[in-house]
């Protein structure tokens, strides 16, 4: 069936009317090729169908919530078994419990777990314990790297509505540098409560950088030295490099670590863990949320962990995204690109060499679209246990015939009009 987006431009202009700017947020088209879906009508195992039923197979996994497949049997199972018990009720269900136990066995430094809905209620959160245990004020945050969208952390390319006041005890380090943790700890020596750091540099527009073992090391013994307590936001990419937090693979234990996104399999239900320490600041606070005690979230949440302790679905996501970067170079080399391929192959970045202003890039990815394989082109993407052989050739063609028409038009292609201010920021920092 030719590719088309009738329906899609219907609904983005019913939106326009009612949903400011017509959509917010990451999930925004605004700043993507303008080829790309607004909306999407349905989702299974690696693949997605768009309103005007065009199938892709998807590697942003809704942004990284598709961990072992959209609609994993086993977690809808869980989901319809909790469902027909009850949801959102007056108190949690028992499954919370039974979370909560989970997580502490599998996550090696966690003795206890709170639970909440996004990404940025456990940044939050575990701001707002690190603040209550060392009643000290001030936070360290790595230039650029996200932590959620609240006014404390939301981008600083993107502050619209927010006040200096709100990062008022917000202070910026370079990540992977750890003279400039130390120095930014010195300046604000008595006074630091936390330091944020991600499992590796994943920021957007950018090459991802894998983390540096002399930072992390420095950022622990700091912490350890000062009280500070070190947290880990592993909410993009936990259980993508290992079945426990990130930074166990350098045998580096945070205090707090932070997790949303995929340990549900795309039910909202985001969580802060932490070591016994930490247990007593976190009885003081009072955090909570009308939903952040629904059931069925937690149910499958539950399914997720068994699968993440008890199946092959990280080797199966690494394979995969080791097939489709070693396809993926094997075919730019072939019709004259260089490819930086980043970040660990289940997360990967994919940019141009020699496309300073992602003009190529873009191009690239949407003819990818319209040929059936759904990149994004300045976001890191994600793999995920469903992602087979046969999908990851499919892609491979899609990437195949995109490269091959890229390679006739590039002469012709001009900046990208919705990226101007990304440039002019990129250019400025
Ligand atoms: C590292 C990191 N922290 C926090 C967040 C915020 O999560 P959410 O969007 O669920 O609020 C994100 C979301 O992308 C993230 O990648």
């Amino acid at each position: 069936m030719a590719w088309t987006r009738v329906r899609d431009e219907a609904l983005r202009e019913r939106a326009l009317q009612v949903i400011p700017g017509g959509m917010y947020g990451h999930m925004s088209t605004a700043r993507l090729p303008a080829d790309y879906p607004q909306f999407f009508h349905r989702a299974r195992g690696c693949r997605i169908w768009d309103v005007d039923d065009n199938e892709y197979v998807d590697f942003m996994c809704a942004f990284g919530p598709n961990l072992l497949g959209y609609q994993d049997p086993a977690v809808q199972a869980a989901i319809a078994a909790q469902q027909a018990l009850g949801d959102t009720m007056n108190g949690p269900s028992e499954v919370m419990v039974e979370l909560a136990e989970r997580f502490v066995a599998q996550v090696s430094h966690a003795q206890w777990a709170m639970f909440c809905k996004n990404g940025t209620d456990a940044t939050t959160m575990a701001m707002v314990i690190a603040r209550a245990h060392t009643r000290r004020r001030v936070i360290l945050v790595a230039h650029d790297a996200y932590h959620g969208a609240d006014p404390w952390c939301v981008p600083l390319s993107r502050t619209a509505g927010t006040v200096p006041e709100d990062r008022a005890h917000v202070a910026y380090y370079a990540y992977n540098d750890p003279q400039s943790l130390e120095d930014l700890m010195r300046r604000h020596k008595g006074d630091v409560a936390a330091v944020f750091a991600t499992p590796y540099r994943h920021d957007v527009f950018s090459d991802q950088q894998a983390l540096n073992a002399d930072y992390a090391h420095a950022a622990r013994r700091l912490c350890d030295e000062t009280g500070a307590v070190l947290i880990v936001d592993d909410i993009r990419a936990g259980f993508r490099l290992a079945r426990d937090c990130s930074w166990s693979l350098l045998g580096i234990a945070p205090d707090l670590s932070c997790w949303g996104k995929c340990f549900a399999n795309g039910q909202p239900i985001s969580a802060v863990l932490g070591s016994e320490p930490l247990r007593e600041a976190a009885r003081t606070i009072f955090v909570t949320g009308s939903f952040w005690f629904s059931a069925v979230p937690m149910a499958a949440g539950v399914e997720t962990l068994r699968q993440i302790a008890q199946t092959d679905y990280l080797e199966r996501l690494e394979a995969a995204g080791r097939s489709l970067r070693e396809g993926l170079a094997e075919r730019a080399r072939a019709h004259g690109f260089a490819l930086r391929q980043t970040g660990p192959a289940q997360m990967p970045q994919i940019l141009f060499d020699d496309d300073p202003d992602f003009r190529v890039g873009y191009a690239w990815t949407a003819e990818c679209l319209k040929n059936g394989a759904f990149f994004h082109p300045y976001h890191n993407m994600f793999l995920s246990a469903a992602h087979g052989p046969q999908d990851i050739a499919l892609a491979l063609d899609a990437a195949d015939r995109a490269f091959e028409t890229v390679r006739r038009v590039r002469g012709t292609l001009g900046p990208v009009p919705q990226l101007a201010p990304v440039i002019e920021y990129l250019a400025r920092k």
